[in-house]
């Protein structure tokens, strides 16, 4: 088992079941937290992550298939995406796909689900086809709130991971967002995401 990615919240290890390549991500013990507290977090998010993965997939958004959950281990082994984050990927390519990546959430929200973590780490292309990974701090939600709160961190992670495109990526983003949930929703939601701006704990970023 080869250790991959060493995260805030969990450990990812690429390993082999039954000759084919899979991710084991276990989310860690956090000693910080009151220990029950901590291990119903944990499974919480365990479960969450594997029911959203699967859910999504019926509207049509590629993600890992989910082969095994373990609550008590809180891990779960999933099929291994080939590919790049977009997070790592050339600007140029970035900026193209942004778009795509607009989409996407664009259909999570249409269907009611948010994801809650949206950096483009959490986007892997693979061929030509974004997947959409990390589903621990996702919700059913058709509050526009919510929504907005996605849009809002995925704004703030283009400014600031790749603030050289932020603009044009920004703008791509928020034509394939449109292009999903169509006129009305988005001017309502892109309303929502400046108010949120102008309370002042965030601060606008264009
Ligand atoms: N199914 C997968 N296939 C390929 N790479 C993956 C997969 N799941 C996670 N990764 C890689 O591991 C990184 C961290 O995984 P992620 O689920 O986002 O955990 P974290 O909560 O630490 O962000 C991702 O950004 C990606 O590079
Ligand atoms: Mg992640």
């Amino acid at each position: 088992m080869k250790l991959l990615k060493k995260g805030a919240e969990a450990d990812l290890y690429q390993t082999k079941w039954q000759n084919s390549k899979v991710i084991l991500k276990i989310r860690k013990i956090k000693t910080y937290r009151n220990s029950s507290l901590d291990s119903k977090i944990r499974k919480q998010r365990t479960i969450k992550e594997s029911q959203m993965l699967s859910l999504v997939k019926s509207f049509g958004i590629p993600t890992p298939l989910v082969y095994f959950v373990n609550l008590d281990k809180t891990s779960i082994t999933m099929q291994e995406i080939p590919g790049t984050p977009v997070h790592d990927l050339p600007e140029s390519k970035i900026i193209e796909l942004s778009k795509d990546i607009g989409k996407l959430v664009g259909t999570l929200h249409k269907n009611g689900v948010m994801h809650g973590d949206l950096t483009t780490s959490n986007f892997i292309l693979s061929k030509n086809t974004v997947y959409v990974i990390d589903f621990g701090l996702s919700q059913t939600s058709i509050k526009p709130e919510d929504h907005a709160v996605d849009l809002r961190l995925i704004k703030e992670i283009l400014n600031s991971a790749h603030a050289k495109i932020m603009l044009l990526s920004w703008k791509n983003f928020l034509n394939g967002y449109k292009s999903v949930v169509g006129h009305a929703y988005y001017s309502k939601i892109t309303k929502l995401v400046s108010e949120i701006e102008s309370r002042g704990r965030y601060a606008q970023v264009v």
